[in-house]
């Protein structure tokens, strides 16, 4: 009963082929192959339009290096104060920018809202030398808290940063999830609603390791090749992190393994609210679930194995845990981590 993470489980059997497949023969090293070359055809189907596709192999490196490129030393990124970039990436945005200033804003269940962002604007004028200069919105899709943005909700957050001649970022380590649950294209959750670059998660849903940024101005990626470069994540076999991207939205199977993962997740939260005592403390809407359990419910589930988060220090009597379900989440898992959780 693994709930740590969606890192938790392997790969598709579909990527890993793909992998093998790409081992036999001889390619162009660095990106020049032809299975990279393809990717930007396959992303330009899927996105309706022509963008620019660089595959790394983490999402702190899509995230610090999408934002470096969109954003000077000197400027501000406004993001939620939960947001992995804020809190869990080791300042590698603030190290890449060269110095950018990451703003973490409040707000509910880990979603910015352009009235908070115009809130923490008034501490950071345009012009002003004293101030670090606006530059990004970075929102990250499904959020750390397992939320998802409505597509009015990003082109809200789209329409404030064109007031304020910011970038809009999307952080979508975990966009398949999010997608499958608006059930609307990739076009529509991302340039259509004003996104300017996204980094596109595959890792936790299947792949090995695989990311991608992608950028719906293929024709101003400005040095973003070179920062690749030079932070080390042009990688020689490239083609591996392409096939594997490659195979992962071949047919769908992305939004396949993303409606898995949410719907163990949706079981879980369904079963977890009979609890007694227990409490869902935000909407689940991907493939998270955070809930606040009595401390003999989390004792009993991990005397029995069940291997999960606490989010914050156990308070009168319970505890905030994060459980995570993933694109092989067994049934059974479910079922018996709800058995015990309901005694
Ligand atoms: C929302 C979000 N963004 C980015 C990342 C970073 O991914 P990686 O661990 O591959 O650097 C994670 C990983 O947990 C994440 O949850």
């Amino acid at each position: 009963m693994n709930f740590l993470s969606d890192n938790a489980r392997g790969a598709v059997p579909e990527i890993l082929r793909a992998m093998a497949a790409a081992g036999e023969g001889a390619y162009a090293p660095y990106g020049d192959d032809a299975i990279t070359a393809l990717l930007e055809h396959r992303f330009a189907e899927l996105f309706e339009r022509a963008v620019a596709v660089f595959p790394v192999i983490s999402g702190t490196a899509a995230n610090a290096l999408s934002l470096a490129t969109l954003v000077p030393p000197h400027g501000a990124i406004f993001c939620h104060a939960d947001s992995h970039i804020a809190t869990d990436e080791c300042s590698a945005v603030e190290s890449f920018t060269h110095g950018a200033k990451l703003v973490g804003v409040e707000s509910p269940h880990a979603k910015l809202t352009p009235a908070a962002i115009e809130e923490a604007l008034m501490r950071f004028q345009k012009g002003l030398v004293h101030h670090a200069q606006p530059a990004a919105i970075s929102l990250t899709q499904s959020s750390e808290f397992g939320t998802v943005y409505r597509l009015d909700e990003i082109r809200a957050l789209s329409d404030c940063a064109r007031r304020h001649g910011m970038a809009l970022h999307m952080d979508g380590a975990r966009f398949a999830n999010a997608l499958a649950r608006l059930g609307c294209t990739p076009a529509e959750a991302t340039w259509r609603a004003g996104v300017d670059v996204l980094s596109f998660g595959a890792t936790k849903n299947g792949a090995v390791g695989a990311e991608a940024v992608i950028f719906f101005a293929p024709g101003n990626t400005r040095d973003f090749a070179f920062r690749r470069k030079k932070a080390g994540h042009l990688i020689s076999k490239m083609r591996f992190v392409s096939a594997q991207l490659e195979a992962y939205v071949k047919d769908g199977l992305w939004l396949k393994l993303a409606a898995r993962a949410n719907a163990s997740a949706a079981l879980l939260a369904e079963g977890l609210a009979q609890v007694p005592g227990a409490e869902i403390a935000h909407p689940v809407e991907a493939n998270a679930v955070f809930v606040r359990l009595p401390d003999a419910v989390v004792a009993r589930l991990r005397e029995a194995g069940a291997q999960f988060y606490d989010w914050a220090p156990p308070k009168d009597g319970r505890t905030l845990v994060r459980l995570v379900a993933s694109f092989a989440t067994p049934e059974s898992d479910v079922a018996k981590f709800l058995e015990i959780a309901l005694g």
